[in-house]
């Protein structure tokens, strides 16, 4: 098995990094991080990756004097690695159309929420405001428009009565650490691929019960 190789791109926490990168210490895993670039110069997910051994590179957005020059230097660096697949975990940059363009189809990114709803920042407080009963994470394909593109995988689970941003955003995050490695197998496996602005190959979806929330046996 020749394993694909994965460029990741953070700014933060680097807690789907760290998901991504146990998930490449399993023999049969389909892909491999080769390179993983912040473009904020002390996140911590930077350190994640140095304690795996894996190459990290900081490119400080603030050093560029446009979103353009500053993706240019992002593109160098992945094909030098020879990044064949790029997934964004938690990086918090809006990319340029022609960065877009020429990864389309091999760039992932993980959003916490049931895309197409809620995209952009504040996604659990705003899930919360609206009184949503059910949540979740989504792993897409990356388009130009902010949380859009073709839906590789998706979790769902429901919002708890009392559940504040922070307690919401554990409980996807953790799902989100599966999704994720879940995902980038499919994508690097070459189990599903883009048609049509739609992933399809998926042979294995089992036809499940729905979550209600909240659920039909609440007493009333
Ligand atoms: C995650 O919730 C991800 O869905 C969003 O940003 C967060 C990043 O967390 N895009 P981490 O840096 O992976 O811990």
């Amino acid at each position: 098995m020749t394993r694909k190789r994965v460029g990741v791109l953070i700014s933060g926490r680097g807690s789907n990094l760290e998901a991504l990168i146990e998930a490449c210490k399993a023999p049969d895993y389909p892909a491999k991080i080769v390179l993983v670039i912040s473009n904020v110069p002390d996140a911590q997910g930077l350190a994640r990756a140095e304690t795996a051994l894996i190459p990290t590179l900081t490119i400080n957005h603030k050093d560029f004097a446009s979103r353009e020059t500053f993706d240019a230097a992002l593109d160098a660096a992945l094909k030098e690695a020879k990044v064949e697949l790029l997934c964004n975990a938690g990086f918090l940059r809006l990319h340029t159309e022609g960065f877009v363009k020429s990864w389309r189809d091999r760039h992932l990114n993980i959003h916490p929420s049931l895309l197409p709803a809620f995209k952009g920042l504040h996604t659990h407080a705003r899930v919360l405001d609206e009184g949503a009963k059910i949540s979740g994470c989504t792993v897409h394909f990356v388009r130009p428009e902010m949380d859009c593109g073709p839906i590789v995988a998706q979790a769902a689970l429901p919002v708890l009565p009392g559940d504040t941003q922070e307690s919401l955003a554990a409980r996807v995050l953790q799902a989100e650490h599966r999704l994720y490695p879940h995902a980038l197998r499919l994508v690097a496996s070459g189990a599903v691929r883009v048609e049509g602005e739609r992933v399809v190959g998926m042979t294995q979806i089992r036809d499940q019960p729905p979550i209600f929330s909240p659920p039909l046996d609440e007493e009333i």
